[in-house]
């Protein structure tokens, strides 16, 4: 007899099951809750807290050889090596078959440094682990890669997802990949064009509902109880396995010094209890000391659990009518709000918001470091500011920010700040005097100017502070 690689635990109540055994809206049908993945030595707690666990007293797997061999499989030349998700398999045995991985060499992003961030935050050191470099351009590829493969091995034909953009475009390639069907819920005209137009590129049906994105996730949820299709929202604990791999690059490109915090958006709040998953799993077997704050940012207009923690403490999610530019983000009813929630009490991260001119200063500011991201991710830094201005983050502790959506996701945002047309009358007249000062050196708008030599000229002057009308002289 097979034995089981893992099982589904429900977070509300508790209760177990099998992979194969969970409905098609990934909800437990005793209390609603949403479920994890675990695997026999989730189960196990470790003999030596916070040490390492001789191989010859425990189940666990033995961290120095897990260290080893991920090192040893970045030579390799075959696809699931050379996936910075797969590459890390041991921990994320959802498979039974590597033959059945969907892989498009997800994951190996960036971790870059953001010294002039870094300042303008008040800290001395800050990086970015750009999880926008992935193949679809955002973070969804890591969690599309483990949950579409589970699809794929379980021989749906169907996937679909309710989507702000990014999730719909990552599940649309991987589903090309895999030789699925795929179908996209998204609200219409609220997603960045960029997103809409690789689901069309990656062939899947597309359906732009006349509604908001938690109108998307309640037509579709309906749709799955009706018909074969595999759902590959965040709900799908899966996504959350591949989404948890991040933690352990991050950890070996930090040569396992582990930092103070992690910063992260928060929209469907997924993302920061996969991160955090993947820390508590690492700290559980042995491979590093202790687990690093992780703290969520959400947008003013979309903040939920913001709003929740401030009113009730987290007791309740007081559902909000969404509305921010961050378009990714721009979620009023998040389903994985109690995950998000336990992530934050069990790391000690805060959550905050950020209001449309913060997030829009923020990533102006990450873009004129020669790294750039979407709207979305750039709360991460709007956040860190004011954690710092709080004194919740010192000036000395390491902070990583997670960017998690590609620049060219959202162009058209990027063109309309640097034009001065992103803000209402109303919005900028909010500005602080020595915001608007920064804003004012950030933005770039393109200079359109006559084909004419002196034109030109006369500009460049201007522009770069000398005179360049007479014959520049050599010495
Ligand atoms: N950043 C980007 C760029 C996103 O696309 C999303 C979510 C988030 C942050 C928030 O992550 O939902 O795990 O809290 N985008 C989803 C989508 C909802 O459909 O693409 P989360």
């Amino acid at each position: 007899m097979k034995v089981a690689t893992h099982q589904l635990r429900c977070t509300e109540c508790g209760t177990r099951i099998a992979g194969s055994a969970v409905n098609s809206i990934f909800r437990c049908p005793e209390c609603n809750g949403l479920y994890d993945v675990i695997y026999p030595w989730s189960l196990i707690p470790p003999s030596i807290p916070n040490g390492d666990i001789p191989a010859s007293d425990s189940k666990l797997p033995n961290s120095s050889a897990l260290r080893w061999l991920w090192q040893e499989r970045r030579t390799s030349t075959m696809p699931v090596d050379q996936s910075g998700v797969w590459r890390f398999r041991d921990l994320l045995p959802i498979v039974d078959n590597p033959e059945n991985v969907v892989t498009l060499r997800e994951g190996n992003t960036p971790l870059y440094d953001l010294p002039r961030c870094a300042k303008a935050a008040g800290i001395d050191w800050l990086l970015a682990k750009h999880q926008g470099m992935n193949p679809t351009g955002s973070f969804k590829d890591t969690g599309m890669t483990a949950a579409l493969s589970v699809a794929a091995e379980r021989k749906f034909e169907w996937v679909a997802c309710a989507s702000t953009g990014n999730t719909s475009a990552a599940m649309a390639a991987y589903a090309a990949r895999a030789g699925l069907r795929s179908i996209v819920f998204i609200p219409e005209g609220k997603i960045a064009w960029g997103k809409l137009s690789q689901s069309m590129d990656y062939g899947a049906l597309t359906l732009q509902l006349k509604t908001d994105f938690d109108g998307c996730v309640r037509i579709l949820t309906d749709l799955v109880t009706r018909f074969p299709i595999y759902l590959l929202n965040s709900v799908n604990p899966y996504r959350l396995e591949g989404q948890k791999t991040p933690a352990f690059e991050l950890l070996e490109q930090l040569e396992w010094q582990v930092p103070e915090h992690i910063i992260v958006p928060g929209g469907n709040l997924a993302n920061g209890a996969a991160l955090a998953k993947g820390f508590t799993e690492m700290h559980h077997l042995g491979l590093i000391p202790r687990i690093p704050k992780i703290s969520i940012i959400q947008a003013e207009g979309a903040n939920p659990l913001y709003r929740s923690l401030k009113e009730n403490g987290g007791q309740e999610l007081i559902p909000v009518k969404a509305n921010t530019r961050a378009t990714a983000i721009r979620i009023g009813n998040p389903a994985s709000w109690r995950k998000a929630l336990r992530a934050l009490r069990t790391t000690g991260g805060w959550c905050e918001q950020a209001s449309e001119q913060e997030i829009a200063l923020a990533k102006a500011q990450i873009g004129a470091e020669g790294v750039g991201c979407e709207p979305a991710s750039a709360v991460t830094l709007a956040g860190l500011k004011k954690l710092v201005a709080q004194g919740k983050i010192t000036r000395e502790e390491r902070v990583v920010l997670i960017l998690t959506g590609h620049t060219l996701k959202d162009s058209d945002y990027t063109i309309a700040y640097h034009r001065g047309e992103l803000f209402t009358e109303a919005e900028n007249a909010q500005i602080s005097g020595s915001d608007q000062a920064l804003h004012t050196s950030l933005r770039k708008p393109p200079v359109v100017l006559e084909a004419d030599s002196d034109v030109v000229l006369h500009t460049l002057e201007s522009h770069m502070n000398m005179k360049l009308s007479q014959p520049v002289t050599t010495a």
